[in-house]
């Protein structure tokens, strides 16, 4: 038997081997996945660890991606590459009520953690930044948010709050390296599966506009993974537009990806109408202001539209689709059918980010 101190009982999910990858991806998209427990292995399959029982919405979405799956309670091993937790770092640093509001949610790009600090733990901010860099090794540098993403570039302010004084890092994900300055261009880890997501529903041959590509994650994963497709990725920030071009040749994608820097719908309507046969429209708070150019874009006969959208309860992704259903009504083309949508993450109280993939006529 391996070593390790067997916890009591806990909820796993049981997969086939084939699937392990993909489920861990689904399971930390979901914050469902118990890092604090061990794998266990069993013939050609797989116990995954669960921090609970899944809810509802949490089943629906398992089972929309896993083709076969079980959930029960098992004893399972203490994982023993846990990181310290920053609550045991912070132990004695600071008073228990701190310790109970410490932050959760980490996001991790490149060797940059950013973490929220609520009011109340503005005092010990400097502490808290300290146990990050102590627990997570591959941080150099942690940035705290301050206020939220504004402006047509979608860009937040950071400040430093220990370790080096930058915002510029090289994130990897699903195999691409993105060179990106957190301060000048827009770049979230939180979309990494969506990303990963739409690059799985290209098919070769195809050409694609990336309508508000950023720093590139959508366009340079397409482009990764297909041999035969042609990308156009247009984003009106100058900075983004940079490390966009920087990102294809660091991915060697050259010959796929065509940066374009300008407003969207002055390219589309200049040189790229009727050429594609999808769109992705990742401006969730103003993408229905371009339904109509994303139409235009498509070839005459049939084309994709993924379109994005950030809704409040109740029923955010009846909204969402509803709301593209009625700017299609606008323009020309026809609404086919809605092949897919679903939440891909929450951005707010009771506000989620909700994609819904579209076939046009
Ligand atoms: C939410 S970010 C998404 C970036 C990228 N798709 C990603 O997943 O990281 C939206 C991007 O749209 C760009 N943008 C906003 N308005 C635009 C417009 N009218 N034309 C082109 N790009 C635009 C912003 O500069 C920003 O980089």
């Amino acid at each position: 038997m391996s070593g390790g101190i067997f916890l009591p009982e806990a909820a796993a999910i049981k997969v086939s081997k084939t699937s392990v990858q993909k489920t861990l991806t689904l399971l930390k998209r979901l914050a469902l996945l118990n890092r604090e427990l061990k794998l266990q292995r069993e013939k050609d399959h797989v116990h995954i660890p669960l921090i609970r029982m899944p809810n509802a919405d949490e089943l629906k979405e398992l089972k929309a991606s896993l083709l076969a799956f079980e959930i029960s309670k098992r004893k399972l091993l203490e994982s023993a590459k846990q990181p310290a937790r920053l609550s045991d770092l912070l132990s004695g640093k600071l008073p228990s009520h701190v310790l109970a509001n410490l932050p959760h949610a980490i996001d991790f790009i490149g060797d940059i953690a950013v973490i929220e600090i609520p009011p109340e733990l503005e005092p010990y901010k400097q502490d808290i930044g300290e146990a990050i860099l102590k627990a997570h090794k591959r941080v150099k540098t942690v940035l705290s948010k301050w206020g939220a993403v504004s402006g047509v570039y979608r860009l937040r302010d950071f400040e430093v709050i220990s370790g080096e004084t930058r915002t510029l890092t090289v994130h990897r994900e699903y195999g691409c390296v993105f060179h990106v300055d957190l301060a000048k261009a827009y770049f979230s880890p939180r979309l990494s599966y969506e990303h990963a997501r739409i690059a799985s529903l290209i098919q070769e041959g195809e050409t694609v506009i990336d309508m508000f590509a950023g720093v590139g994650p959508f366009s340079i994963l397409i482009a990764k993974k297909h041999t035969n497709t042609q990308i156009y990725a247009i984003d009106v920030n100058p900075d983004a537009h940079v490390f966009l071009k920087k990102n294809v040749v660091a991915n060697r994608v050259i010959d796929k990806v065509t940066p374009i820097l300008g407003d969207t719908r002055q390219i589309i309507n200049e040189k790229l109408a009727g050429v594609a046969d999808r769109v992705i429209m990742n401006l969730p708070e103003r993408a229905i202001e371009y339904v109509d150019v994303a139409c235009k874009s498509l070839k005459p006969k049939v084309g994709i539209v993924h379109y994005y959208e950030f809704v409040k309860q109740p029923e955010p992704i009846e909204t969402a689709k509803k709301s593209l259903a009625e700017a299609i009504r606008q323009t020309n083309r026809e609404l086919h059918k809605i092949v897919h949508a679903r939440i891909v993450r929450g951005v707010a109280p009771f506000t989620y980010q909700v994609v819904v993939d579209a076939r046009i006529k």
